[in-house]
């Protein structure tokens, strides 16, 4: 039993409870599909589910573009000393 709650904890850490993820996700929107890596963003946010999943871990009920042009967004805005990724409709939006 202990090695159960032992193994769990440890899922939890390494983020293994996340295998089942898809992590090539794509959002088809009328502005263009979003290629959106979800393994590369649990490093990017340090492992902190919260982050994105504000509620609960799973799908978010609120996706959708008020969602993402403010949690995914603002994350990409380029602060000094810190990681950035794109803020340009292209950069994420891409429809070739
Ligand atoms: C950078 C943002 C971000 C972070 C950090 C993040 N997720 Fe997600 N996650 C998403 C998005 C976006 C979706 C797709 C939501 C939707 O379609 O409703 C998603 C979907 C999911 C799903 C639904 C399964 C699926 O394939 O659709 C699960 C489960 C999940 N995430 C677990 C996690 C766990 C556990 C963590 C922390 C280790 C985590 N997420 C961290 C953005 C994130
Ligand atoms: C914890 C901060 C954070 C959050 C939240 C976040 N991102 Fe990112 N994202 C980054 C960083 C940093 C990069 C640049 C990574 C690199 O250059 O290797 C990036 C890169 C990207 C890229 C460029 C392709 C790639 O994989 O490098 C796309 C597209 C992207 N993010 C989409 C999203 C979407 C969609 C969401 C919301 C569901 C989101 N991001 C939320 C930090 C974040
Ligand atoms: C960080 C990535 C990112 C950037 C930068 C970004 N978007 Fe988005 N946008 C998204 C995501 C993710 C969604 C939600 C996609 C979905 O629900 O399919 C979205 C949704 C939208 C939608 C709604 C589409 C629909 O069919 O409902 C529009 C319109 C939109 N964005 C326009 C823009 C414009 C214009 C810009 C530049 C000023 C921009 N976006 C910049 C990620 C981004």
């Amino acid at each position: 039993m202990k090695w159960i709650v032992m193994t769990a904890v440890f899922a939890a850490l390494t983020g293994v409870a996340c295998a089942g993820v898809n992590d090539q996700m794509e959002f088809r929107n009328k502005k263009g599909t979003v290629f959106f890596s979800h393994k590369k963003h649990e490093k990017l946010a340090y492992m902190d589910c919260g982050v994105c999943h504000e509620n609960e871990v799973g799908a978010i009920r609120t996706f959708g573009k008020a969602y993402a042009h403010r949690v995914c967004i603002g994350c990409h805005q380029p602060e000094a000393g810190k990681m950035e990724g794109p803020i340009t409709c292209e950069g994420c939006h891409q429809t070739s």
